[in-house]
């Protein structure tokens, strides 16, 4: 089994896909959506469009509901981050400056706007850094060298 795409529920697809493209430097959309099954209307109510943006391997669908909560600090179970492996540890550096980059350009807004953690090392030199999407959503980016046996 793998992993297929990552849901991300908005209340704003075109700042996310922006954001994303500007943060992962590229990126495509594969696809987009304006009419639902029933099935996902039960599920997702409020939703009026998706779009299936690609990020190397990765697949995230992006999605709005209306009337979305944006302040997402609710304590519960969720799937509460998604962590893509990057291939070097100097990534991790980069990523973390091109963060306050566009949170410094005034081009987005976001409800919080978190800090990036520092870029960590384990024993093992597994690199970590967190940040948040503008949605506030967690990602973890990590870089596990060859050697580290995870
Ligand atoms: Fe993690």
């Amino acid at each position: 089994m793998q992993v297929h795409h990552i849901g991300v529920q908005t209340a704003d697809i075109d700042a996310t896909l922006e954001w994303y493209s500007q943060f992962f430097n590229g990126g495509k959309e594969n696809w987009a959506l304006d009419s639902f099954s029933k099935l996902t209307l039960s599920r997702l109510p409020g939703i009026s469009r998706l779009v299936e943006f690609q990020i190397e391997g990765v697949r995230f669908h992006f999605y709005d509901r209306e009337g979305i909560n944006q302040d997402r600090r609710v304590p519960g179970p969720e799937f509460q981050h998604c962590g893509l492996a990057v291939e070097s540890a100097a990534e991790l550096l980069r990523y973390r400056e091109r963060w306050f980059e566009l949170a410094r350009s005034g081009r987005f807004k976001a409800p919080h706007w978190s800090d990036p953690s520092d870029v960590v090392f384990d024993e093992d030199g597994v690199g970590s850094l967190y940040v948040e999407d503008i949605n506030g959503l967690e990602i973890e980016l990590t870089y596990i060298p060859d050697d580290a046996a995870r």
